[in-house]
């Protein structure tokens, strides 16, 4: 089945705090929406890739990849959800695969997309690459005590890509979001949906570019995953 990629890069950036959209901000050589991008049109099982953007967006239209013939611009929405809803709404093949990544994520690897795709045989319901907590965990009190300790083991970060057949996935959100679930990511409404999607465990350092201190970081890895 056909597999596409969709990148909801739609935000403000508010927590980033900078003068531009923060997928706009510079990153190896070019900007964290451009890396993201290359991540996914360069991935050989990737027929093609959705980019929700902003209706005020002024930028993207300069970057080398807006006229790849894989990519296809759309306008996002007021929050993630509805800038993913915009792009599954554009994608009409309802045999496909979706697999929904957010832009601020540029330390993505070929090596994870493989590991998710392959998932597909041992969760035909949908899986997410995750990552295991490492710290131990604490519930806290209202008083800003401790409560207890949170078993750790069963605790994963929910990271992107998110894959799901587009056929479930999209009345899944679009129906979560009309019960007023607080969709944060694809996965949340599947389960409130009643599917459980797999976790594929991936790595720790495809973070979220979301506060100021994350951009060095993401620069390292890159540099990383690069040398
Ligand atoms: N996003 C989107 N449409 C929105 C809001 C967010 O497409 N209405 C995208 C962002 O561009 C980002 C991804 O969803 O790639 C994850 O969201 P987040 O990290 O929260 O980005 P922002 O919403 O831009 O940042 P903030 O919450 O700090 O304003
Ligand atoms: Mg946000």
């Amino acid at each position: 089945p056909k597999v596409i990629a969709v990148v909801p890069a739609a935000g403000i950036g508010s927590r980033m705090k900078a003068e531009c959209p923060k997928q706009y901000l510079p990153l190896a050589d070019s900007c964290i929406l451009a890396v993201t991008l290359d991540v996914l049109l360069s991935h050989p099982a990737i027929d093609e890739v959705f980019v929700a953007l902003n209706a005020d967006d002024q930028f993207f239209a300069q970057l080398p990849q807006a006229q790849h013939p894989k990519l296809h611009q759309v306008i996002g929405g007021a929050e993630r959800v509805d800038s993913v809803i915009a792009a599954l709404k554009q994608i009409d093949d309802a045999v496909s695969w979706a697999l929904v990544h957010d832009a601020a994520r540029p330390c993505l690897t070929h090596a994870d997309i493989d590991k998710l795709l392959a998932s597909r045989e041992q969760y035909p319901q949908g899986a997410i690459l995750a990552a295991p907590v490492r710290d131990t965990m604490k519930r806290a009190r209202k008083d800003g005590c401790i409560d207890t300790t949170v078993p750790r083991d069963a605790l994963w970060h929910a990271l992107t890509p998110q894959f799901f057949p587009t056929a479930t996935l999209l009345p899944a959100l679009e129906q979560a979001v009309q019960a007023g679930v607080n969709v944060t990511d694809e996965a949340s409404a599947m389960e409130w949906a009643g599917v459980a999607p797999g976790l594929v465990s991936g790595r720790a350092d495809n973070i979220k570019v979301t506060h100021p201190d994350d951009l060095p970081l993401a620069a390292l890895y890159l540099a990383h995953h690069r040398s």
